[in-house]
């Protein structure tokens, strides 16, 4: 995947974006400098990037507007909260509520989620969230999917050994059954619908994409998952 935030990235570095990319969120994206953080930054700085390091770093990958980031960091004070995204408006809008709010345990990456996991230290996650990730519905397409084998196996390094989680969500039975058939090919923990993971408020967390599901009374499937004990 080219890398996202690329323009952001050079900006940060003072070059100016070029014309034909002129979009007014790239620039917006200058006031949150230390909110929201670029794909390099991530990979020099790490969990540096949050004031007090000692809490336990959750992160919700394909976090949209920042929705469940502002609640997971409001309700969960004593947690690290970072969400990623690849788009800059959705990133932007994200940095904007934490900044307005004043929060110092949310921070937002505009990145790859893959990428942006595989630079965490080995057992350093304390939980990770993946709600209503883009479906791929066709089978030609789910090479394309956020959650597959090398992504779960990364997962099981970087979660925190015994306590760390992978909360995940989605319409689309197809994704699910594929994802809870890896889980358990390589024996991962699976919980019941509706727990939230302990260790948060247990509040239900609710998605922006997850309401309109709803609202249109279609299924959703969720489930906790642990990862193997090594
Ligand atoms: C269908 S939306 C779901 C948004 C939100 N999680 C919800 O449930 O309301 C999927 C989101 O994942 C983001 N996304 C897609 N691929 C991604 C990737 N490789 N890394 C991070 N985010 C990604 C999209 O930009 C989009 O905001």
């Amino acid at each position: 995947m080219k890398q996202a935030g690329m323009l952001v990235e050079r900006m940060k570095n003072g070059q100016a974006a070029p014309d034909k990319h002129f979009n007014p969120y790239l620039y917006e994206a200058m006031d949150y400098q230390g909110i929201l953080l670029t794909a390099s930054e991530w990979a020099e700085r790490n969990r540096d990037v949050f004031k007090d390091t000692t809490k336990p770093l959750l992160i919700e990958a394909g976090c949209y507007m920042g929705k469940n980031v502002l609640e997971f960091a409001q309700n969960n004070p004593d947690w690290n909260v970072l969400g990623i995204d690849i788009t800059y408006k959705r990133t932007v809008k994200a940095a904007r509520k934490i900044k307005n709010l004043g929060l110092d345990n949310a921070k937002i990456l505009i990145s790859d989620a893959h990428l942006a996991i595989s630079q965490l230290p080995a057992g350093s996650l304390s939980g990770l969230c993946v709600f209503f990730p883009d479906p791929w519905p066709k089978k030609k397409q789910r090479k394309n999917r956020l959650v597959q084998e090398p992504f779960l196996r990364l997962l099981a390094d970087k979660l925190e050994p015994q306590k760390g989680f992978f909360w995940f969500k989605t319409d689309s039975l197809d994704y699910f059954e594929c994802v809870q058939d890896l889980g358990r090919t390589l024996h991962w923990g699976e919980s019941a619908p509706d727990v939230v993971p302990s260790g948060l408020e247990p509040l239900p967390y609710t998605t922006v994409f997850e309401a309109l599901f709803i609202g249109k009374n279609l299924p959703i499937y969720r489930r906790v998952f642990t990862p193997p004990r090594s």
